[in-house]
């Protein structure tokens, strides 16, 4: 469904992504494990037009889209939970909410998604008039990823999700993250640190380290890999 052929990126001279190749299915949740500065978001943002591959393609659905805009490429169908949220703080819950429909002028629909999403995220409907830079970090991400799902994505990427929550709220957001999984059509792709959480949610991985993949398996393939429990299951 959405899959990465050999790309490379730079920021100015200096090489970033080395040769990338990964894929994520329909339906699956496949997790990148890396460390801090490894290349996780540059990644993200290169699947979704923000930095422009100097080599390789990025294909959904086998067409091109490395060639696209990014209002185009979300277009598509792909969402994006960025690192830290991109809320507008001043504005409410609900004028988020909808915000993440922007390409859809039904407003029905958009209506009927704003329900889906308070059904999985009651929290949000409490809070619905409450605007965003007053809520939790964890209340904060949470509205992050409903509002990605307002869109209606058949590809959700997220950035590090368990960024900066403490393990209560981590598990919260993961709880929410299989809950997705299980009752939506929907290709997931998570970047993150916490190996131990990704690992829950993912059936396959890659890991990224300086820029490159230097390893990939399933989920249990990972699990047993040294490497890995040396440097990334080490808590
Ligand atoms: N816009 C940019 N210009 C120059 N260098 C950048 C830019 N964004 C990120 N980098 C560098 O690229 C490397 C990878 O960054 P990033 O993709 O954010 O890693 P991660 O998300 O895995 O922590 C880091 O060394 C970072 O400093
Ligand atoms: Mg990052």
């Amino acid at each position: 469904m959405l899959e990465l052929r050999l790309v490379s990126t730079k920021y100015g001279q200096i090489p970033m992504l080395r040769r990338v190749s990964l894929f994520v299915s329909e339906g699956e949740a496949v997790c990148i494990l890396g460390a801090n500065g490894a290349g996780k978001t540059t990644l993200l943002k290169t699947i979704i037009g923000m930095v422009k591959p100097e080599e390789g393609e990025v294909l959904y659905n086998g067409a091109r889209i490395d060639l696209m805009s990014t209002p185009k490429i979300i277009q598509t169908g792909i969402a994006v939970v960025p690192e830290r949220e991109g809320l507008f703080p001043k504005m409410s819950v609900e004028e988020n909410l909808i915000l993440g429909a922007y390409y859809e002028k039904d407003r029905n629909l958009v209506k009927q998604r704003l329900e889906e999403a308070y059904t999985i995220f009651p929290r949000l409907k409490e809070r619905y008039r409450q605007r965003a830079g007053t809520l939790s970090g964890g209340e904060r991400k949470m509205l992050g990823i409903a509002r990605a799902l307002l869109s209606n994505p058949k590809v959700l990427l997220m950035d590090e999700p368990s960024l900066g929550l403490a393990p209560a709220i981590v598990n919260e957001v993961f709880n929410v993250i299989n809950d997705i999984k299980r009752n939506r059509q929907i290709a997931i792709l998570v970047v993150e640190q916490n190996a131990h959480k990704a690992l829950t949610v993912a059936e396959r991985g890659y890991v990224l380290q300086k820029g490159e993949v230097v390893l990939e398996g399933t989920t249990q393939e990972l699990e047993e890999n040294d490497i890995i429990k040396h440097s990334y299951l080490k808590v």
